[in-house]
């Protein structure tokens, strides 16, 4: 299925392709400040989530507030697999080659794309993600660079919640680097450089920044 989006073509080759999902009522350049700051020589493929609730673009329907619609969530998770594959053709970028930026709902898809297959993201940044899905078993994500940021006092997605993600991709593999924040479940600037030292650690060594 189509997804509405935007691309822009950065100006190196060897930097990941930026995939920005955005939180539930955003939209597909939500999140291009954020790439800014990230690696503005990457190329960068912005999102809009398919399904609507009382007219706010989301990844997946959800029952209730932190409450998923497990079967949605698969089929929405495919949807998306199912696009990276057509973007990548048609923008002629390396499928091999894309780090996830998600916020709230769409670090919940991110990181369901990363339950589902071990080879969906080169990497991922997860702005206050919970655990998409339970009692699944995951992929072999080894080494896959994965940065979680979470805030102590969020009420959407409790620390709890997020101990239990980062257990549970560490338990498969992947490089887990965890940042806590002391506020809630709002994206903060802060938040937003530790993840692009991060990344530049992880995805850009030996490159010009
Ligand atoms: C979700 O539904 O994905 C989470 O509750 C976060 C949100 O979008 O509010």
């Amino acid at each position: 299925m189509e997804h509405q989006h935007i691309y822009r073509k950065g100006t190196s080759a060897e930097a990941p392709t930026l995939l920005l999902l955005h939180g539930t009522g955003g939209n597909e350049e939500d999140l291009l400040p954020l790439a800014e700051m990230v690696s503005p020589a990457s190329n960068v493929l912005g999102v809009r989530g398919n399904v609507l609730e009382n007219g706010m673009p989301r990844f997946f329907r959800r029952l209730a507030e932190g409450v998923f619609d497990v079967e949605d969530l698969v089929k929405r998770t495919q949807e998306l697999h199912a696009f990276l594959d057509w973007a990548a053709e048609k923008y002629e970028f390396d499928r091999s080659r894309i780090v996830a930026i998600g916020y709230s709902n769409g670090a919940n898809i991110a990181a369901s794309l990363l339950f589902d297959r071990g080879d969906a993201l080169q990497g991922a940044i997860l702005h206050h993600p919970m655990v998409p899905l339970r009692d699944k078993t995951l992929p072999d994500l080894s080494g896959v660079p994965v940065f979680i940021a979470a805030g102590r006092r969020d009420p959407i997605c409790p620390p709890q919640e997020t101990e239990d993600l980062n257990e549970l991709l560490s338990g498969a593999g992947a490089d887990v680097k965890l940042h806590w924040e002391n506020g809630g479940h709002q994206l903060s600037r802060s938040e937003v450089g530790m993840a692009s030292s991060w990344f530049k650690e992880k995805f850009l060594q030996g490159e010009q920044r």
